[in-house]
Order: C-alpha cells, then sequence, then structure tokens
C-alpha cells in the first residue's frame, strides 16, 4: 500500500499491510489479524510527525474513526469527546462555531484529534495538555479500553507518556476536552497581539477573529503540505542551563527566549539555525525554508537519505556554532 499520500512531507514509502480503522469496536478484531504484532504495529493519524526512511514492514492502521459529541456541562466548562480520526483544524473551527473556547490558539495545526496528545501539539502560547481532560485509549498489553487522565499523560513541552513508558502500549481512540463556554484571548505570544489589532482595530475580538489571526501567521511563514511537503517544525526547541543561556547571550543579546518555570531556557531553534546562514540551504531536494528556518522543505521527490543528511548538517552547524543540541520533532520510522 503506497504511504505516500499519509505522510505530509511526502517521503516515498510503501506499508506491507494497511487497514483503516473506522469503527473503535473493530480493534480486538484488529489484534487478532496475522500481521498484527504489537510492536510493529503503526498507529497513523494524519501523517504529519512520521518520516519513513524506508518502506515499513509491519502494518499501517489509520484511525479514521469520526465523531464529536458534547457529554457535559457545569459551571461554564463543557466536556468535549472527539475520535482520534476527526481532522484536527476541523474539529477546532467545529468548537469554535458551537460556542466551546480554549482551542482558538491552535488553529491550522496539521493532523488529527487523536494525534494532538502524543506530542502535546502547542502554538502561540497555548498547549493542548492545556484543555484535555483525558485521553480514551485502547490497552494493546491489557487488550481493554481505558481511560487515561490528564495527569496519567506526563505532558511537557512536545513530551507525554505516549512517546515515553507508554509507547506502543497505548491506542488513543478519542480525546475528551474540557473547554469554556465564555470566551477569554490568550493573545500574549510573539506578534499575535498586533496581527489582531491589525484586525479587529478598536472592537473586542472574538475567538473567530483569534483564529483568524492565527491562520494569518501561520500562512505567513509555514507551508500548506498541501502544497510544499514539510512536517511543520523539524525540531524541537532546545530547552538549556540558565548558565549556558547566560554565554549565548553575551554573545548574542537579541537571542529569543523564553525563561521556563523551572529556571531552565528554551531557545528558538529557528532563530538558531537561521543564524547559522543556513535558510535556504539544500542537500538533494530536502531544503530548510526560507521563511522559517525551523522547517525542512520537500522540493520534489525528495529522498529520506537526503532529508537526513540536512537534518544532521543543521544539527552539526547549530551545535558548533553554539553549543546546543537540536532533536528532531518527527518520529524516524525506523528509528535513528
Ligand atoms: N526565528 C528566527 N528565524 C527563523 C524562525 C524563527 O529568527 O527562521 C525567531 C522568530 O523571529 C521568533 C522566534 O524565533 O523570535 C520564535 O519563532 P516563531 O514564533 O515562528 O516560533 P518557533 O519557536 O519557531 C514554535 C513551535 C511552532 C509554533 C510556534 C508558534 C516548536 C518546535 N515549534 O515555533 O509549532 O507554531 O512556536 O507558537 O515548538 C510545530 O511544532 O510543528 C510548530 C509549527
Amino acid at each position: 500500500h503506497n504511504l505516500l499520500p499519509h505522510n505530509t512531507f511526502g517521503l516515498n514509502a510503501t506499508a506491507a499491510h494497511y487497514i483503516e480503522l473506522h469503527d473503535v469496536q473493530d480493534l480486538p478484531q484488529i489484534c487478532r489479524l496475522p500481521e498484527f504484532h504489537r510492536h510493529t504495529v503503526l498507529w497513523l493519524g494524519g501523517g504529519s510527525n512520521v518520516l519513513f526512511r524506508q518502506d515499513y514492514s509491519g502494518l499501517v492502521v489509520r484511525m479514521a474513526n469520526r465523531g464529536i459529541r458534547c457529554l457535559k456541562r457545569a459551571k461554564g466548562k463543557v466536556h468535549i469527546e472527539a475520535q482520534a480520526g476527526e481532522v484536527w483544524h476541523d474539529f477546532v473551527q467545529h468548537c469554535i462555531q458551537a460556542g466551546w473556547f480554549g482551542l482558538e490558539n491552535l488553529s491550522l495545526i496539521p493532523g488529527t484529534v487523536g494525534a494532538s496528545p502524543v506530542q502535546n501539539i502547542g502554538a502561540y502560547g497555548v498547549e493542548v495538555k492545556d484543555r484535555i481532560h483525558s485521553v480514551q485509549c485502547f490497552d494493546l498489553e491489557k487488550q481493554e479500553f481505558t481511560e487515561l487522565s490528564n495527569a496519567d499523560c506526563q505532558f511537557a513541552y512536545r513530551e507525554s507518556l505516549f512517546k515515553q513508558s507508554g509507547k506502543g502500549r497505548y491506542v488513543i481512540v478519542a480525546v475528551v476536552f474540557e473547554l469554556d463556554e465564555t470566551f477569554a484571548p490568550h493573545i500574549q505570544y510573539g506578534d499575535l497581539a498586533a496581527v489582531l489589532q491589525a484586525h479587529c482595530g478598536e472592537r473586542v475580538p472574538t475567538a473567530t477573529d483569534v483564529a483568524q489571526a492565527v491562520c494569518q501567521i501561520r500562512q505567513s511563514k509555514l507551508p500548506d503540505p498541501k502544497q510544499v511537503g514539510n512536517v511543520g517544525s523539524f525540531f524541537k526547541n532546545p530547552i538549556v542551563s540558565a548558565e549556558q543561556f547566560a554565554q549565548i547571550q553575551a554573545a548574542y543579546p537579541n537571542a529569543p527566549h523564553y525563561p521556563q518555570a523551572d529556571g531552565m531556557v528554551k531557545l528558538a531553534a529557528g532563530w538558531l539555525i537561521e543564524q547559522c546562514g543556513l535558510k535556504g540551504k539544500h542537500i538533494g531536494n530536502a531544503a530548510v525554508h526560507d521563511k522559517q528556518a525551523l522547517v525542512l522543505v520537500n522540493r520534489g521527490a525528495c529522498s529520506a537519505v537526503d532529508l537526513e543528511k540536512l537534518s544532521d548538517y543543521v544539527c552539526d552547524c547549530v551545535a558548533q556554532k553554539f553549543g546546543v543540541a537540536l532533536h528532531a520533532e518527527p518520529n524516524w520510522l525506523p528509528e535513528r
């Protein structure tokens, strides 16, 4: 089965076995298929966070279960359950229309609802963990459905249980969000407030305004995966000690940085890469995006080999110039 349409970077790969899951009640049955092996099955959402280094020799299950419903309303809060296969951006817009607020800043992030907790997607000062009540899973070890609370998921910046000890154990089948019935804007991040001001003037911004401003900023920097293959940010923003940051800041007083609660400092990987002069750099058809250096793009039929070379080259340059290690955000398969 061709995986090209199922990975947003557009790497050429096939899967030995492929099925689409429309009803989660079919899960126990899938686990009994001869081609099912717990450690070689890939549960795929929108494919915006995977990079195939070669053909996939196991079973790929694309999560295609749909449905959104309100489970509970109380004291100005709503609990909204969305099935894993819902398209993330469409779900966010659906919530805004329905008067369920809190996800506006996460508009236009590619991928599915079911993938959103895995790397705790985040943008413009909001992370999905701030709005997740619980995650409904199928536990492959115990062969039963189970619910993980927000705390169980061990969320951190672009991290969760699903990337760590729970990897290969839990299939995310649905996510329950706790949203507000009254809109409160979160617009402190970067130039969001300024873009919104230009958009609304003196008018008090609505959730739709915030979503539109976020879309405008994203569209100005981030390539549309339908036109140019990419996986959004290719690297995580590195978090360094206060001492290391002080050294960098002494040499580069304007280095963008975000102090963390624990005293560490998050740096902007895109800025570090741009400082190395790498915007537009390419190896074969793998290139550093010219409007956002944190994004690597497919200039056309890019090979995984060239992408790996470019990724390594970017890491080496940043390590040499700043002494900072970058880590990839998407998952290479097989792992590197
Ligand atoms: N910057 C540069 N040059 C660049 C890119 C960025 O100088 O080429 C500077 C910017 O001027 C700014 C700072 O770096 O001062 C941060 O840039 P930006 O606001 O564009 O965000 P980012 O840190 O590069 C992160 C997320 C994005 C998210 C934005 C907005 C990660 C890995 N990435 O990017 O998430 O949309 O913040 O919140 O945390 C993703 O994860 O796929 C993703 C797109």
